[in-house]
Parts: C-alpha cells; sequence; structure tokens
C-alpha cells in the first residue's frame, strides 16, 4: 500500500465512527477487521474490506462479499469477481491498478432450505448506513478519479433512491465522491441472464462501459 499519511483518529472497533483523512487503508483495513457496528459480523467469517493502492485513479464498488469473498476475506474473487476480471481484461483495465470494493463489508446470508448452501441476502439500508464511514474512509484514503458503482446497491448508496442503473449506466454523474462517477451492472446481474445469447450481449455492453471508464481513467492520470 502507498498511503503514508499519519494516522489521526482510528474508528472505534465498535464501529467506524471517526475516519479522518490522513488514516491509511492498512490502519482502516485493522480496524475494520473488528466492526460490530452492525449484527452482519455474527454470521460473516470475516471483514472483508476493499483492495488495492491509496491513489488508484479508478474505484470498483460492489454491494457485498459473497460467500467465496467471506472465505477468502477478499472482495469480488467468487463467480462474479471471475467474471469482473474478464470483462476487465477484455476491457484493457489491469485489476491491480483498480481499488476494489464493497458498500458493506461483510456477507448477509441464509442457510438454504436443503443442503449447506448460504444464499445471498440483500443488506438493509440500516446496514449500508452503518458500513457506510468504512466507504468514506475509502475514498478519503484512495482519492479515486473515477469512481465506478457495480448495480444498483452501489450506485443508490452513493447517488439516492431515485437512480437507476439501467437509464443511467455509462453517463458520468456530478457528485462529490470522485471528480468522475460512473455506473454500471453489476456482474452477476451477467451471470444470471436468461440464456448464452443474453449473457454474452450483456458482457459485451459491459466491457464497452468498461472501456469508456478506462478511457476516463487515462484523461485524469494524463
Ligand atoms: N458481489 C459483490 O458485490 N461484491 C463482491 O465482493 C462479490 C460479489
Amino acid at each position: 500500500m502507498k498511503s503514508t499519511a499519519k494516522l489521526k483518529v482510528l474508528p472505534s472497533p465498535a464501529g467506524p465512527a471517526e475516519a479522518k483523512p490522513g488514516v491509511t487503508l492498512v490502519q482502516l483495513r485493522r480496524e475494520a477487521a473488528n466492526c460490530k457496528a452492525c449484527d452482519l459480523w455474527k454470521t460473516a467469517t470475516q471483514t472483508v474490506f476493499g483492495e488495492g493502492m491509496a491513489g488508484a485513479v479508478i474505484m470498483l464498488l460492489g454491494e457485498q462479499p459473497g460467500d467465496a469473498e467471506d472465505r477468502a476475506g477478499r472482495p469480488f474473487v467468487g463467480p462474479a469477481g471471475k467474471l469482473l476480471d474478464e470483462a476487465l481484461a477484455k476491457a484493457g483495465i489491469d485489476r491491480r491498478d483498480v481499488y476494489v470494493t464493497n458498500v458493506v463489508k461483510h456477507f448477509k446470508w441464509s442457510a438454504a432450505e436443503r443442503g449447506k448452501r448460504r444464499i445471498h441476502q440483500k443488506p438493509r439500508d440500516s446496514e449500508i448506513k452503518a458500513c457506510r464511514p468504512w466507504l468514506d474512509a475509502e475514498i478519503a484514503a484512495v482519492k479515486p478519479r473515477v469512481l465506478v458503482c457495480l448495480g444498483a446497491t452501489a450506485a443508490q448508496s452513493l447517488l439516492g433512491k431515485r437512480f437507476r442503473v439501467t437509464q443511467q449506466r455509462g453517463k458520468v454523474v456530478p457528485s462529490q465522491f470522485a471528480p468522475q462517477v460512473v455506473a454500471t451492472v453489476h456482474p452477476s446481474s451477467i451471470l444470471r441472464a436468461r440464456d448464452d445469447t443474453s449473457r454474452r450481449a450483456q458482457m459485451e455492453e459491459f466491457v464497452r462501459d468498461l472501456q469508456y471508464i478506462g478511457k476516463l481513467a487515462k484523461r485524469a492520470a494524463a
């Protein structure tokens, strides 16, 4: 991690109450590991904090870790993450140059009726709100020039409940979080496509959005 800024105030272990500018990603990650700001920590394996470098030009923001991420402790490493990696590669973006994180840092799930599968549950507004100071602190530490919301949960949590990814995807939206904020679909929506033809078309559109995001990032970094 590149951030060298001195620690000012760390969030409390009970929750991210006071994430001040100057706190490094390493310090935030360490503190977030003990977060109990909502109840999701009780059933999750661990906090899944963001991954990448301070100063990354692009920040990708998902909803919450899934089953694989919960076990690995890293964001976007399961099926949706693999699809994201493939789309980033096709768009000419190196994932190692990107900061990847989620709005909620614990996996929310319920047990499948049969078997041992853990079924993803959408986070509540109160859980999103409880986790928000971590995201604000990540944004303050990374200072991305292009912030990309993947899917409705991420987009609506930053841009308001009325934001519609279907209508506004791929458009730069004015916001205080970064010079350029753009929303696109969540990669898991592509995994849920009804057939191969539709999946291929959705993937192509997603790659086009990422190519545009790559161009924005190049311009911002120039
Ligand atoms: N879905 C997300 O929104 N985030 C992850 O990290 C994995 C799947």
